[in-house]
């Protein structure tokens, strides 16, 4: 079994995403003590308190489940009209509850944007920070991950581009030290 178990969420329902190509590329080449998950967004319902009070919806309660369960999360995001996806705004909304004592409360999250453009979605960064401090989640403050001309990046789904590669194994380490650091903390 892995010592660190992360869940990676994208932003992106595109089937030939590039944010999900991150994080799929980072999954087939993890360390041998780290496993992550990669989970999209697919089936998550619009947030609706009608909805919740008459019982959580499968695909929420599993969202929950999966988060509760990680160490950590990784979320890859496109950026939209400057912030992040509705759809990942409204995913994370679900997580957030109950307010008090949701999933996310305390978990420790690295923000990774990215975008065909030259400014790597780095709104959207900007938007996922203050979004995810405001549920209480302990967000890596370095580094902050932003991918610029990312479709010059990706090739058949995966990564083609060392460098980038190689920057986001370092964040992932940036998300491990903060991991352990939490563990010893509460041992
Ligand atoms: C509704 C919409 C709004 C967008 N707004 C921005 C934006 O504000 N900044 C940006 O850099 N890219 C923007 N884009 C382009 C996305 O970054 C691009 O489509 C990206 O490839 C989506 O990520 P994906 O490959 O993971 O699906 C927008 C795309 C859409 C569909």
């Amino acid at each position: 079994m892995s010592d660190l178990r992360l869940l990676g969420l994208s932003g992106s329902l595109r089937r030939e995403s590039n944010n999900t190509a991150l994080l799929r590329t980072l999954q087939d080449s993890m360390p041998a003590d780290i496993e992550l998950s990669v989970k999209t967004l697919h089936g998550i319902p619009l947030y609706d308190q009608d909805l919740e009070n008459r019982g959580t919806p499968r695909a929420v309660v599993e969202l929950r489940v999966e988060i509760a369960a990680s160490d950590g999360l990784v979320i890859c995001s496109p950026e939209y009209n400057c912030g992040m996806p509705g759809v990942l705004k409204n995913a994370l909304d679900w997580a957030s509850r109950p307010a008090s004592a949701s999933p996310m409360k305390g978990k420790p999250v690295l923000i990774v944007t990215s975008s065909p453009a030259f400014t790597g979605g780095v709104r959207a960064q900007a938007h996922l920070r203050e979004v995810l401090t405001g549920m209480l989640a302990r967000v890596i403050v370095w580094p902050q991950v932003v991918i610029a001309g990312v479709h010059g990046k990706v090739q058949n789904g995966r990564v083609a581009d060392e460098t980038t590669v190689q920057f986001l194994h370092e964040a992932v380490g940036g998300l491990a030290a903060e991991i352990s650091l939490l563990r010893r903390s509460l041992a």
